[in-house]
């Protein structure tokens, strides 16, 4: 469907979703709340604050020296402390943290009593590898156990983690490692893809020799195959908790000092290490996973993202943990063995709560009902979603074949940068519509601005902006200050650009466009333009690239590059082949274009900019416009005529 077209269906959506009586009158969340949260907002964080354990309460609350923030600043904590011993001192030890099921079909249920032993041995292990309160430690694994057992082993001893997800070429281990100068890597010898072995540790060897920080690397026996080990450097994870005391005291951290790094495009090829700091994001990952998600003792939580992207961080790890939760963890691909495998272990474990994304949720549409239909799903209370837009047909299955049309639906929007959600229905309160986020969350403040920064009335879209500092907002970016003022706080006064066009309608509901800038999301995933347009103008045959993303109806944009090669030569296809592997190579295989098409010419303005909207309108055979200011109008004819056989030859 073309922008134009979806904005309009949009508009005309009719159909609402009042929370059941019986889940409202159950819900964590009372209507009151939003007054609450306006009456006095930093009291209602300062609450929120309260709940989790201070080894030295806070007596501030917020200091604001835009665009620099600070939470709860004079406090001490530890987050594990708060996510396992307060659990444990309450005697629920023998309360399950991580149902996990591998992808083979092996299975481990880890209470919060073994969980923090655990935690507790590796963290040992990794205070007497020499690693200190402030080093960071890289961590590039599957979705085992170990994952989230590693990252709070950091935060135990105050080490900041900062996850790689599993899918990254060594290249971008590299550049991740290096701009944070880790000094440990944390990895698996292979893990499980569709019953494949992915070559983690061959991985982090190819990337170890450009990476002079590092000192250890400690390596889990996931798969079990031989994988090369370097005498004094890499470490089977076995040896580095042999013997360690399954007790260690909580390094004590102020609120303000680092938890973790998140790596994430941004509009140019150098990722941005986003940093979160500890107190604050605690706070707000709790109060939101207990809210929106309406979290009780007796559920079963579910968040089938993967943990290598801030939603495990925040859905995962540290909000379920500190709220006590029970959830479910998934090494492997829905359709392994068979398509019905996350419906399997719904059933399995009687999950109550379920948290995925629309891409998953549109791949389940296509394949049909018949594998939810084997399954009994009836213990599903909620459903969520995140990453993207959700359309409103994706929204009206997943409520139907999913949650057999019984079920609350939280659309819940955010982004690395917010480290919590942000514009989400309180699923007690807020009346539902397909495909809308609905609105901010209390003590979240946004708003729609058009170019001049004004704000658009209802019915109006633009640019969506928080005008408010919130407790998770990110801190900065990791050694790029100025980045971190160029990037969302130079574009209006006083407000963070998230990014994202949005339009409000006349109730005030949110309805999120997609990004405003040169950022993809393919299923869900934050590619940059520019990343990818450096990985083909790497490869010796390419003289000059340019990346679009073009609407998917699947995974919501698919990669479109527009390629021209040196010495003005044609392509063929077994070329495109190449610089798709080339790219897949470079950053990583999910970051592969769909489409890729030889040009001998980029549309470009006389001042030599590559006109990228025109690439995109050319992608998505929309009928274009005035040409007159470029360069050369008749690349964009040529483009068109291609396109159109790409369109045929798809279909
Ligand atoms: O464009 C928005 C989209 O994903 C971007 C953030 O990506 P990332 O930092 O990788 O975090 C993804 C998981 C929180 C946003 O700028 N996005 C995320 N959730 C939604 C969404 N777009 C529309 N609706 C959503 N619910």
């Amino acid at each position: 469907m073309k922008t134009a077209e979806a904005i309009e269906a949009l508009s005309n959506e009719q159909r609402r979703f009042p929370p059941p009586p019986e889940f409202a009158a159950q819900a964590n969340a009372q209507p009151g709340i939003y007054e609450e949260a306006e009456r006095d907002v930093e009291s209602f964080w300062a609450g929120w604050a309260r709940k989790l354990e201070w080894i030295k309460p806070f007596t501030r609350v917020l200091e604001w020296n835009e665009p620099f923030a600070k939470w709860f600043a004079d406090g001490q904590l530890n987050a594990t402390a708060n996510c396992l011993d307060r659990h444990v001192k309450a005697g629920l030890g023998n309360r399950v943290a991580y149902n996990w099921e591998g992808e083979p079909g092996d299975r481990r249920t880890i209470t919060y009593q073994q969980l923090l032993e655990e935690v507790c041995r590796l963290a040992n292990g990794l205070r007497a590898l020499g690693v200190r309160k402030g080093d960071r430690v890289a961590i590039y694994m599957p979705m085992i156990p170990e994952l989230p057992i590693a990252m709070l082993a950091c935060a135990r001893i105050g080490a900041p983690h900062s996850v790689i997800f599993g899918g990254f070429s060594p290249d971008s281990i590299v550049d991740r490692v290096n701009d944070s100068e880790c000094v440990a890597l944390i990895t698996t010898d292979q893990g499980w893809r569709r019953g494949n072995k992915i070559p983690l540790k061959d991985n982090c060897d190819a990337a170890m020799a450009s990476t002079p920080s590092i000192k250890h690397c400690i390596v889990v026996k996931r798969v079990g195959d031989p994988v090369e080990m370097r005498e004094g450097r890499d470490l089977w994870w076995d040896d580095v908790v042999k013997g360690q005391s399954a007790q260690c005291e909580p390094e004590p951290m102020n609120a303000e000092d680092l938890l973790y790094l998140l790596y994430t495009s941004g509009t140019t090829a150098k990722p941005k290490g986003i940093k979160h700091t500890t107190g604050g994001y605690l706070t707000e990952v709790t109060m939101t996973h207990k809210l929106v998600f309406d979290l009780k003792n007796d559920d079963v939580y579910w968040c089938a993202a993967d943990i290598g992207w801030v939603t495990g961080h925040s859905y995962i790890v540290y909000g379920p943990l500190c709220n006590g939760a029970t959830s479910v963890i998934y090494e492997g691909t829905p359709d392994f063995p068979e398509r019905d495998r996350l419906w399997s272990i719904v059933e399995r474990y009687k999950v109550s709560i379920l948290y995925t994304a629309p891409t998953a949720i549109r791949t389940f549409m296509r394949w049909g009902t018949e594998y939810p239909e084997r399954h009994d799903l009836s213990s599903l209370r909620l459903l969520g979603s995140v990453g993207e837009p959700i359309n409103p047909e994706a929204w009206m299955w997943y409520r139907q074949h999913i949650g057999g049309g019984r079920c609350p639906i939280v659309d819940t929007w955010w982004q690395t940068e917010t480290g919590a959600i942000m514009i989400s229905p309180l699923p007690g309160v807020t009346t539902t519509l397909p495909g809308s986020a609905t609105r901010p969350l209390p003590g979240t403040f946004a708003d729609v601005v058009n170019d001049q920064g004004e704000s658009v009335p209802p019915g109006g879209g633009g640019y969506l902006v928080l005008t408010r500092p919130w407790p998770g907002m990110l801190r900065g970016i990791w050694g790029d200050d100025q980045r971190y003022r160029d990037t969302y706080w130079s574009r209006f006064p006083h407000k963070y650009l998230a990014g994202d066009g949005c339009r409000r309608d006349l109730d005030g509901n949110y309805w999120f466009m997609g990004r405003i800038d040169d950022v993809m999301n393919v299923s869900g995933h934050r590619i940059s333009t520019t990343e990818v347009e450096s990985a083909l103008v790497e490869h010796p045959q390419v003289a000059e690239a340019a990346v679009v993303g073009r609407l998917d109806e699947l995974t919501g944009q698919a990669i479109c590059a527009f390629v021209c090669l040196r010495g003005g030569a044609a392509g063929s296809n077994v070329l495109a082949d190449e610089l798709r592997a080339h790219v897949g190579a470079r950053l990583g295989k999910f970051t592969t274009p769909k489409y890729l098409t030889f040009t001998h010419e980029l549309p470009k303005t006389r001042s030599g900019k590559i006109m990228r909207r025109l690439l995109r309108d050319i992608a998505e055979g929309r009928i274009l416009g005035d040409t007159t200011t470029l360069a050369d109008s008749a690349v964009v004819h040529e483009l068109q005529e291609r396109a159109k056989l790409e369109a045929t030859k798809e279909e």
